[in-house]
């Protein structure tokens, strides 16, 4: 039989990998159910007393509340510790891109609703739907989404969601908001829905008083990156792409609303707000490395930096970076080198022990 998650997360406790939580351990239990009703559906009757938990009646749960509460990390455990054949963990964004293609490809066949042959290739072989980030923005996703998780529920797949916000709270202030408004019935029927109230923001906890600003970008930098990287995804990572107006955002690096990647990557290429405000839309953190000093022929470069570090100033993104020098000393001469005096003092504000606390 396999191990009970309370038991699993006690564990990580005594480890020392985390600091116990009764609000998590409640979240826990939560789960404890899920994984019940996914691996023994079938057993009933006088079996029932075997039971661990209680299996939820309810066909999965949504778990929401604050950024570094715990959600994903709980989420990533349960997920971990699911044994069933046919899982899925994918971020939502992913996902919802994934679905659009789907949609876009079906459609060229001619069919009345595509929808219904995307969900069912979808719902193939699946039994556990673990979404990481679900959050509405995009009025083409949100005129969709009821019908395909209505498909889903009915195929039996069991959904396990992490979000910030309330389903009452999703694609607020949207357009055409009336018509999203069964997608939030449909998940407060299908789901449980609990809000992780733990005190402590964790991701912030983790990053407090280390040092998250790091020049010259050497060897050494590299290695305390890495080391905050770790401890932060836990090892996990993957690509994430955002599309943007038609255009493709790679994100070489990325786990649980953690990314990284390179200056070359974010402003060598003609990206512009727009990317940027996609990024701030996934990231809580972005570790961005090798800041170079730029001369006046990298006013391009610079530019974009500048616009890169108001979005993540203005979304409160936490920045670990490795550079070539200090913030002043990135671009001193050149087109817009004066409008750099205030990224420079954003980057100096953005290195308290305290930014970006929620
Ligand atoms: N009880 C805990 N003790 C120590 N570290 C923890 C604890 N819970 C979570 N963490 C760590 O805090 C960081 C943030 O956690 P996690 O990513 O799960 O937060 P979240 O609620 O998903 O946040 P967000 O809403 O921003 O996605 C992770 O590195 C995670 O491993
Ligand atoms: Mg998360």
């Amino acid at each position: 039989m396999s191990q009970h998650l309370t038991a699993l997360y006690d564990t990580r406790v005594a480890e020392g990998l985390l600091r116990p939580d009764p609000a998590q351990r409640e979240v826990i239990h939560l789960l404890e159910q899920v994984r019940e009703r996914l691996e023994a559906p079938e057993r009933t009757g006088f079996l029932a007393r075997f039971r661990k938990a209680e299996p939820m009646g309810k066909q999965g749960l949504y778990l929401w509340g604050g950024v570094g509460r715990g959600k994903s990390m709980l989420m990533d455990l349960f997920f971990q510790h699911a044994h069933v054949s046919g899982k899925r963990r994918v971020h939502f964004h992913a996902f919802m891109q994934e679905v659009q293609s789907a949609l876009h490809e079906a459609r060229k066949t001619g069919v009345d609703d595509a929808i219904k042959p995307v969900a069912e290739a979808i719902a193939k072989d699946l039994k556990l739907l673990c979404f990481d980030e679900m959050q509405i923005t995009d009025i083409a996703d949100a005129m969709i989404v009821g019908r395909l998780f209505e498909r889903l529920f009915e195929a039996g797949v069991v959904v396990v969601t992490t979000s910030n916000r309330h389903p009452k709270d999703l694609y607020k202030d949207g357009l055409n908001r009336q018509l999203f408004l069964p997608f939030i019935a449909l998940l407060e029927e299908r789901l449980e829905v609990h809000e992780l109230s733990a005190e402590t923001d964790y991701r912030q906890d983790r990053l407090a008083g280390e040092k998250v600003w790091f020049s010259p970008a050497d060897a050494s930098a590299k290695s305390s990156i890495d080391l905050i990287w770790r401890d932060l995804t836990g090892g996990r990572e993957e690509e994430l792409v955002l599309e943007v107006k038609g255009r493709e955002v790679v994100i070489p690096r990325f786990w649980a609303g953690q990314a990284r990647a390179s200056f070359d990557a974010l402003c060598g290429k003609a990206l512009g707000p727009a990317d940027y405000l996609a990024l701030v839309g996934a990231a809580k953190v972005l570790v961005l490395e090798d800041i170079p000093v730029m001369s006046p022929a990298k006013a391009n470069e610079a530019k974009r930096f500048v616009t890169l570090i108001d979005a993540l100033y203005e979304g409160y993104v936490r920045l670990v970076a490795s550079a070539a020098a200090e913030p002043e000393e990135l671009y001193v001469e050149g087109a817009g080198s004066f409008e750099f005096e205030r990224t420079a003092s954003r980057l100096r504000e953005m290195q308290s022990a305290d930014w970006g606390a929620a």
